[in-house]
């Protein structure tokens, strides 16, 4: 696949990233044009975008105090197996855009952090080769780190792709299969309609991309492949797919509680609830307001399945929002695209550390020092909660 990654160096030292926001400028700084508004680009208007960053900050803590916090653990199970945070990479496509290192280095900064990663279909290098740099990694690190690699599933319109696809993934090791439910046609990313309104007025892309090396992929630097993406998806699907696929499954891309019970009934271990990033449906919920309906329509459900959350989170503080309201774990996409095409591997690193950091300090000032010491009294939803969806009411006899 032709690489569209630049070798220059962001003006900025790494030492002055101190959020995760920091990556954004130097990425913008060092990313071509096109790699740049393939990893910013959102949705229409970017209202899904809009809703995700600013859910988070709708949610307030209730903190504790003089709890002992000396020492704490952030440690979780994630599909029953520890991860040393409670987030996780969210699945990207395409890394090669954002750094020669491709997928397999941020495999390899996610195993030295102890944190799960979550490979894309549409990756870059072959998934067997992302798995030997995690297990290289490992080697180095004599497997004392207990993250894991999952794969993201696009299922292919051709069944027998996606038959030969599920068995390489799972020849290559990896824990759990996390299959995209919210792509039945690619969303329209607005910033790349003129993109490639403009390379056309230009008389063709200079840096036009190619699926050379991943067969597999329905989409490259978020442009469809003609004819990968299946409309025709069904929940009657996940019956062959289960019978190919032992390991746990996610469905990613839950966006209503209705779908969730669905998910249940179907055995499905977890659902990853997200709008994509903001990438795919105009005015979707974020994935914080789905989650208010699980709690609120069908509580049960957090006892059947794990439930995870990605999209718009910044500040490791906010991991700890989407806990206290019983998800398992939170995924985080874009800031680490910005940090490791800005600062490769020490960018990977650093954006671990500072989401880190903030979760540990955050326990500490809410007064836990276990996650599972996390409750739905030690944050304030009510924002969030007036404008949660509600059935409409039947109209009263006048
Ligand atoms: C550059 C980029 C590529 C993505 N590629 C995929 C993908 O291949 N498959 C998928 O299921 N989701 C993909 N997503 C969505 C992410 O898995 C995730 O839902 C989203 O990035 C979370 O939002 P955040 O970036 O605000 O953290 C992609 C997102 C971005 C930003």
């Amino acid at each position: 696949m032709t690489s569209t990654t630049t070798t220059k160096k962001p003006s900025t030292n790494l030492a002055l990233c101190v959020t995760t926001d920091d990556f954004e400028a130097p990425a913008k700084e060092v990313l071509s044009e096109k790699s740049w508004v393939y990893v910013s680009s959102s949705a229409s208007s970017g209202l899904s975008l809009k809703a995700n960053l600013d859910d988070w900050s709708r949610i307030n803590f209730r903190p504790r105090i003089m709890r002992s916090v000396s020492s704490i653990n952030t440690n979780r199970a994630i599909l029953g197996q520890t991860s040393q945070l409670p987030f996780f990479v969210s699945a990207m496509g395409t890394l090669g855009n954002a750094h020669p290192g491709a997928e397999p280095l941020l495999a390899r900064g996610s195993t030295r952090k102890g944190l799960h990663m979550v490979v894309s279909t549409a990756t870059s290098k072959p998934l067997e080769e992302i798995m030997d740099a995690h297990q290289e990694e490992q080697n180095i690190l004599k497997n004392q780190s207990p993250s894991k690699l999952a794969f993201q599933l696009y299922v292919p319109v051709d069944r027998s792709k996606a038959l030969s696809l599920i068995r390489r993934v799972k020849a290559a090791g990896y824990q759990s299969l996390w299959i995209t439910v919210d792509t039945s046609v690619l969303g329209k990313r607005t910033a790349d309609r003129y993109l490639q309104a403009q390379e056309a007025l230009d008389q063709g892309a200079k840096e036009r991309e190619t699926a050379a090396e991943n067969e597999f992929s329905p989409a490259f630097g978020g442009r469809p492949v003609p004819g990968y993406l299946d409309p025709g998806l069904s929940w009657e699907d996940l019956a062959w797919i289960k019978q190919e696929w032992s390991g746990p499954i996610v469905l990613k891309g839950i966006q209503t509680v209705e779908d969730v019970k669905i998910a249940v009934e179907y055995g499905v271990q977890g659902v990853l609830l997200s709008n994509h990033g903001g990438r795919q449906i105009h005015s979707a919920p974020s994935a914080l307001m789905t989650l208010l309906e699980i709690r609120t329509y069908y509580p049960e459900a957090l006892d059947k399945l794990e439930v995870f959350l990605d999209g718009g989170l910044r500040d490791g503080a906010d991991v700890l929002k989407a806990l206290c309201l019983g998800a398992t774990a939170v995924g985080v996409g874009r800031p680490y695209f910005y940090a490791m095409a800005a600062y490769g591997m020490e960018g990977i690193e650093k954006c671990t550390d500072v989401l880190a950091e903030e979760v540990e300090i955050t326990m500490k000032m809410l007064g836990v020092s276990s996650l599972d010491q996390l409750r739905p009294e030690m944050v304030n939803t009510t924002r969030l909660l007036n404008d949660m969806w509600r059935p409409e009411i039947v109209r009263p006899r006048l």
